[in-house]
């Protein structure tokens, strides 16, 4: 880790002392070294172009006109995209101001200022009333090929109404937070948009995280109440939900908490009766038993712009996961508009996005901003390559989905498995093919667009974040050439600064940290419960700017090209970890008397999670450890989060104040020891030698 940003950090914080720590990121010249580095090995120039007719731009010259507006002009730019919606109450005509920084006060960000609105009603009461009701708003296919379930929009409304007067039944009002620890059952978007409704703040916790992780995030937010599912089969492998739930409910009540109810929905799919799921008499009540008695009917809460929508936990480089928090209309609208240009979607449209509503993909690209739009979401329960990789071109091809979006993980282990399972089924309805969570390398996009799309298809490579809630940089299909690898160029209303180290502004081509100047309407509004370190962690880095915590590199086209995190943060198969809270982890262990985690390049996952492990006195790490170790991690955060690689380090290399140096460990873990570079700072140089010696 470089000192620049630390001592611009703190030069900047030093008017506004806060708790937490700056943001720590790696030099410049690491970020050719970055494991996933797509851009860097892409010809800059190389530009594809198919012939696609977007139905809003006719042209570059359109694009290049509204962009102009909606950076000079935001508040008059969003204004006008927000008449589109249903809102209550209209905004003020000063609807919109914002400070990213630090020296200049509290960094806020306000969009719609004066004005209500409820995004539930915006995704689903307007489009019955404008008779779009008999629509399929969620086309649900099971794991097991053979289940499907359809609802329409009038269906979807019915049942949010229904948990939402539920949810009230059980003293729920807005602004309280809900959990919601669910698979990818319909139940779960409905969840979401029935807290939405009645104003309360949903927490989805993707239903991979460990009990300790469910009870950090009940705690953190204080949920009384939580929305759950009895089991998921997720493959071949059926896994019992409720119990992770109980646990979690346990922890959280060990530390003072009580849940007050758990609404359980039966999820048949996964086989097995009811009295396999145990039940707490008074706490425990199942969704089929109490939610038909509830009226289909449910008035809307009338929501001010900026009232909190929704919290989403993510890592970061430090410390526990933040509680990352979204508001209503400056989300809604961000959400709904880029579906609206990136997806290229009209209601109707059969649209399916493989990602978990336990992700901010989830949230925005598979609930809100597809609904929003009126389009027919596709919700997929199980895992797109059983029971074999044809899987999701069977589904493509049995709901004549029109545009597909993915991450390249998927399109990695796709292509692993040949062209067969592909050409095997019509993919005629597909017109846009959408990537998101990691770069992508050229090759995975060539064989996208040329296998996948016949070469017809425009691949949309979306870059954005938690924090952004929306696509930030991102093509707009058949309106300017794409480039494989290339996240292209800004969506309306942002504003990329890519910077050096000391934050000047890089102009034209080059390569530097990204940032943004200034907000756009779904700007993470702040750190649930801890807006200091929501300065610091975004703000206090580059003086007046967002920092996002990825570089990029910018062509000689103003094409963006995202080179990955620059801070520790590892990208695996597209889900974010923290490499802080996988050693902590590991560090529970008894045996474990200290970690180091680094991410290294993995060729279907994009990062791999490798560990070194120092242990006490007389340990060596033998296979039943390592067993151990990762079981330890998997039951403290998930299973996603287990390491691949295990490294005994009977020592860790440091610096003489007792920094670990992890560009060290880096080139170790990518067998790049013949760079490992200047090693005279080390106490003890001796360790590096020790560790490639012991290589697992
Ligand atoms: O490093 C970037 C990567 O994913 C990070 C954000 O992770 P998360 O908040 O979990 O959201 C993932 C879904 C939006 C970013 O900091 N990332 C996301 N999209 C891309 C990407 N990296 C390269 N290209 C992308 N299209």
């Amino acid at each position: 880790r470089s000192a620049n940003s630390l001592s611009e950090a703190r030069k900047v914080r030093h008017s506004r002392p806060g708790k937490g720590q700056a943001v720590r990121c790696r030099p410049l010249s690491a970020l050719q070294q970055n494991v996933s580095a797509a851009a860097a090995a892409a010809p800059a120039m190389e530009a594809s172009t198919v012939d696609y007719k977007h139905s809003l731009l006719a042209s570059r010259e359109d694009y290049d006109k509204m962009y102009k507006r909606s950076i000079e002009d935001p508040a008059a730019f969003w204004g006008d995209i927000a008449k589109g919606y249903h809102w209550e109450q209209q905004w003020e005509d000063d609807h919109h101001t914002h400070n990213f920084d630090v020296t200049a006060g509290r960094i806020s960000t306000e969009f719609f200022k004066g004005g209500t609105t409820n995004i539930a009603y915006n995704c689903l009461d307007r489009h019955v009333k404008e008779g779009r009701g008999d629509v399929d708003c969620l086309l649900w296919e099971a794991n097991d090929p053979g289940t499907e379930r359809r609802m329409t929009y009038s269906e979807v409304l019915a049942e949010v109404c229904r948990l939402a007067n539920w949810l009230k039944a059980q003293g729920i009002k807005k602004g309280d937070a809900v959990a919601i620890y669910m698979p990818m059952l319909c139940e779960l978007p409905i969840s979401m948009l029935a807290c939405a409704r009645i104003g309360a703040i949903h927490s989805v916790i993707f239903a991979g995280f460990s009990p300790e992780s469910i009870a950090a995030r009940i705690l953190d937010c204080k949920a009384k109440v939580v929305l759950a599912a009895s089991a998921v089969k997720r493959g071949k492998k059926a896994i019992d939900l409720k119990s992770m739930v109980d646990k979690a409910v346990g922890f959280a009540s060990r530390d003072g908490f009580e849940v007050e109810k758990c609404l359980v929905c039966h999820n048949t799919s996964a086989g097995g009766g009811k009295e396999a799921t145990p039940m707490k008499d008074g706490r425990d009540v199942w969704w089929d038993a109490e939610i038909p008695s509830h009226s289909s009917e449910c008035a809307v809460e009338w929501m001010h712009s900026e009232d909190p929508l929704f919290l989403l936990y993510t890592s970061g480089s430090t410390g526990k996961p933040k509680g990352v928090l979204h508001s209503t209309g400056g989300y809604m609208v961000m959400a709904g508009t880029t579906s609206r240009y990136v997806f290229d979607l009209q209601p109707g449209d059969v649209y399916w996005c493989t990602a978990d509503c336990g992700w901010i993909t989830g949230h925005t690209y598979l609930t809100y901003g597809p609904m929003l739009c009126g389009a027919t979401n596709v919700v997929f329960e199980g895992t797109p390559t059983y029971p074999t990789p044809a899987r999701s071109w069977q589904v493509v091809d049995k709901f004549k989905v029109k545009q597909y979006y993915t991450a390249p993980t998927l399109i990695r282990s796709l292509l692993s498995s040949g062209n067969d399972h592909v050409k095997a089924h019509d993919r005629s309805s597909l017109k846009i093919l959408g990537t998101v969570g990691e770069p992508i390398n050229p090759e995975a996009w060539k064989w996208y667009s040329e296998v996948v799309g016949d070469g017809r298809c425009p691949i949309v490579d979306t870059w954005w974040q938690t924090e952004t809630g929306a696509h930030m940089i991102t093509p707009l299909p058949g309106v300017f050439p794409a480039k494989p690898g290339s996240a292209t160029l800004p969506f309306f209303g942002v504003a990329p600064s890519m910077v050096n180290e000391h934050g000047k502004a890089i102009e034209g081509p080059g390569e530097g940290y990204l940032c943004i100047k200034q907000a756009w309407p779904s700007t993470i509004r702040t750190i649930y419960g801890d807006h200091d370190r929501y300065e610091t962690t975004y703000f206090a880095g580059f003086k007046g700017l967002y920092f996002s915590g990825d570089g990029c590199r910018r062509d000689e086209d103003g094409y963006y090209w995202i080179t990955g995190r620059v801070d520790d943060v590892i990208n695996v198969s597209g889900h974010r970890i923290g490499t802080a809270e996988v050693e902590s982890a590991l560090t529970l262990h008894p045996k474990c008397t200290e970690a180091a985690v680094v991410g290294y390049e993995h060729p279907i996952k994009g990062q791999g999670i490798y560990a070194y492990v120092s242990l006490i006195e007389g340990e060596e790490l033998e296979d039943a450890l390592k067993k151990e170790l990762t079981l330890t991690v998997r039951s403290n955060i998930g299973a996603f989060a287990a390491p691949d690689i295990l490294h005994w380090a009977p020592g860790l290399p440091k610096t003489r104040s007792g920094k670990i140096m992890r560009r060290v460990l880096r080139k170790i873990a990518s067998k790049e020891e013949s760079q490992l570079g200047d090693t005279s700072t080390l106490a003890d140089p001796g360790v590096v030698n020790q560790l490639l010696s012991n290589r697992p």
